[in-house]
């Protein structure tokens, strides 16, 4: 592929995968992705961060190759995950002499999943330093910004921060920077709320940490670097804050129409009480737009036919997502129909064991809803408005 220079003897030297489509066989990738390596240069030692997913393995490679590479001392290994830790079998071949920089925890699970030599490593604490002669590597333990073993490494002198996972998009760009806009802006959430989201409370902590680094750039290790760090720091507070807004998630399945005749009139009954609603048609949403409705809403409400003696099944996925993702939502209900019985609003309650969510009065009808059906929604509506306002959500 191709090599870009961030700053002299710098490099960006990862592989954009323009083709990619999907992630951990789960999350649609409707800008590709890139895996971002990047190769330092100092006085004394050469040290590259991170490598590549195993697919472009060879596009690492090329890279170094082409920038005429032929030592490499360290190789920092910031997160453990295959897209970029994958090529570090391969990079120990061409460069059998280089130390792998990472923490315990990091190299117990390089270990594991790759099989790399435990006489390798060069092991780092939290806040310890590595010099490449006339630059110096600064290392910060970063648990949780994905996997437990995850750190971030600094480059002092150039004041340039190297996140791994965080601060990332999904999003290959042949700009090397990020053009800061709204179409960014909506990928960083995306990508944020896909996952970074389960770990809103860790990363709280480490936005100030990052903050008091004062990095004039961060280059994460998908998709374009920033050369304004506010920008996505800005973005971050906001997302990982407690504060919500005044918006309904309203992730619904049909099947003969009962449902959404409901999901109809609730909408419009969100929509008239000035409440920001949100549907999603489960039959052919990309739950990636779905996470990221989640990132700021303060309320979910799941609506659902009964298939056999519970929820649709797409319905219990979308359910099983937003639990895992852990978004600040605040409120909760179900609304449905249902033929001859079933228990769908105490399995979609209970699978959100891991919210902190007060459940308002669920609405569901047997068969098709009646003017009855309707008002309750119009209540449930109401309640959600009396909910929002009391607690100052706007
Ligand atoms: Fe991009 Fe957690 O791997």
């Amino acid at each position: 592929m191709v090599s870009r220079e961030i700053v002299p003897g710098v490099f960006w030297v990862g592989a954009l995968d323009f083709d990619r489509r999907l992630f951990d066989e789960l999350i649609p990738l409707p800008d590709g992705t890139s895996y971002n390596s990047y190769l330092i240069k100092g006085s004394d030692k050469t040290a590259l961060i991170d490598t590549v997913d195993p697919v472009k393995e060879f596009e690492l490679i090329e890279n170094l190759v082409k920038l005429k590479i032929d030592r490499i001392d360290y190789v920092v290994i910031n997160h453990a995950e295959q897209d970029h830790s994958g090529s570090l079998p391969m990079i120990l071949e061409f460069f059998p002499n280089a130390k792998v920089v990472t923490n315990e925890k990091c190299k117990e699970l390089l270990i594991s999943l790759l099989h790399i030599p435990a006489d390798v490593f060069h092991l780092v604490k939290d806040g310890d330093t590595l010099s490449l002669g006339d630059r110096t590597l600064e290392f910060h333990l970063t648990a949780w910004t994905h996997w437990p073993e995850t750190q971030i490494t600094f480059l002092r002198e150039d004041k340039i921060l190297f996140p791994c996972d965080l601060f990332g998009f999904h999003m290959a760009s042949s700009e090397l920077y990020l053009v800061e806009d709204a179409v960014s802006l909506r990928s960083a959430k995306r990508y944020y709320a896909e996952i970074m989201m389960p770990f809103r409370n860790s990363i709280k902590g480490y936005i100030d940490m990052v903050r008091a680094l004062s990095p004039v750039m961060i280059a994460p290790s998908h998709g374009p670097v920033h050369k304004n760090p506010a920008f996505i720091l800005d973005a971050y507070s906001d997302w990982v804050s407690d504060t919500v807004k005044n918006e309904v998630v309203l992730p619904y399945v049909s099947m003969h129409g009962s449902t959404q005749k409901m999901v109809d009139h609730f909408t419009a009954a969100l929509i008239t009480r000035g409440i920001v609603v949100k549907p999603f048609n489960l039959t052919h949403t990309d739950i990636g737009d779905l996470a990221l409705s989640l990132v700021d809403a303060a309320t979910v409400v799941m609506a659902t036919p009964t298939v056999l003696f519970g929820p649709h099944p797409r319905i219990v996925y979308a359910t099983y997502l937003a639990n895992a993702l852990k978004p600040k939502t605040r409120y909760a209900s179900v609304i449905g129909s249902f033929g001859w019985g079933g228990k769908s609003v105490d399995t979609i309650v209970k699978m959100l064991d891991h919210l902190k969510l007060e459940v308002l009065e669920p609405v569901m009808v047997k068969g098709q809803p009646d003017e009855a059906t309707m008002q309750a929604l119009d209540r449930l509506a109401d309640d959600i408005l009396k909910k929002h306002k009391e607690n100052n959500i706007v």
